[in-house]
């Protein structure tokens, strides 16, 4: 038996790197696959999605997967709509959905969210983002991006910056990094430095150095992963107005890395990356967003047939 089929996808951290390997595999057959064969993966499955909170690539990506296999997706994509507005519950709002559905994907503010949610629902629960906690499809997506890129992993200098608090899309990355042999550079504001409480996690799995300075690694980098600094987590708006802006990836930066490095960004992008990086061969950040729907349409076809596809 496949052994993803009817498997919760809660956390990286439940995924070694064979089975990282396998998903990318089942992704690159999916990639070569024609329309017809693809959708035979999910003929008849039903996607239901659940969004406490904002997103355009993650439920979009799922929802085009889910029709790439030949499934099909319902959901609320704006939970002020539906009954919850009311007071439903979340548990109640996903015994309902589990009812409508084959599997569930679940993005909710709250850390601890999606574990819930899959201790309740009958059906597999992806999680689309918990919180400040973990978002692993778009870890997936990110490594995927990267093997594809890079034609490797293993071997690589990888930079990480911007809002290591905050970004729940770092801790996944950092967790399914673990699995491979990297160097990991962490920057970002004193402020924004990876979490106390998740530090220890971390390094069981992987070592890195940190610091403020963009420039202190950038002539040897691999990777650049860039990221947002998260305004909607802070508790407070001042904190927030003292690092905004810390950092802009533009020409003059990209001039002092390695030729063949990449440039990787979760998006949104807001000001962080200068849109004159856009068109030169190091931006790979929407292809990264292309690959997403692949390695969600992988993933599903894992989870929903017994024997994989
Ligand atoms: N990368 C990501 O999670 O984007 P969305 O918030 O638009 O889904």
């Amino acid at each position: 038996m496949n052994e993803f089929y009817k498997k919760d996808i809660i956390s990286i951290k439940d995924f070694n790197k064979a089975q990282l390997e396998q998903i990318f595999a089942s992704t690159d057959k999916i990639m070569k696959l024609g329309p017809i064969d693809r959708r035979e993966i999910c003929k008849g499955n039903t996607l239901g999605y659940l969004f406490y909170e904002p997103s355009t690539r993650t439920r979009l990506s799922f929802d085009a997967a889910m029709a790439s296999v030949g499934g099909n997706s319902l959901g609320i994509s704006d939970i002020s709509s539906s009954s919850t507005k009311k007071g439903e519950s979340l548990a109640d709002t996903v015994r309902i959905m589990s009812n409508y559905s084959d599997v569930l994907v679940l993005r909710h503010p709250l850390d601890g969210s999606s574990r819930f949610a899959a201790e309740i629902s009958s059906k597999p629960v992806i999680n689309a983002g918990s919180g400040t906690e973990e978002h692993p499809t778009q870890a997936i997506q990110d490594l995927f991006t990267i093997r594809k890129e890079k034609k490797k992993i293993d071997g690589l200098k990888i930079g990480i910056i911007g809002d290591l608090k905050y970004g729940r899309t770092v801790y996944s990355l950092l967790y399914g990094l673990g699995n491979y042999d990297v160097d990991v550079h962490l920057i970002s504001p004193e402020s924004l430095r990876i979490r106390s409480d998740s530090v220890y996690e971390i390094k069981k799995r992987l070592s890195f150095t940190e610091s403020t300075n963009i420039e202190e690694h950038i002539d040897d980098l691999d990777v650049l992963y860039v990221t947002r600094i998260q305004k909607e987590r802070f508790p407070d708006e001042e904190e927030y107005l003292k690092v905004k802006g810390s950092y802009v990836v533009g020409l003059d930066l990209l001039q002092k890395m390695r030729d063949d490095s990449i440039i990787l960004h979760p998006l949104p992008r807001l000001d962080e990356i200068s849109t004159d990086v856009d068109k030169t061969k190091n931006a790979k950040y929407f292809e990264q967003a292309e690959y997403g729907k692949h390695t969600r349409a992988a993933l599903l076809g894992l989870i929903l047939n017994e024997n994989g596809f």
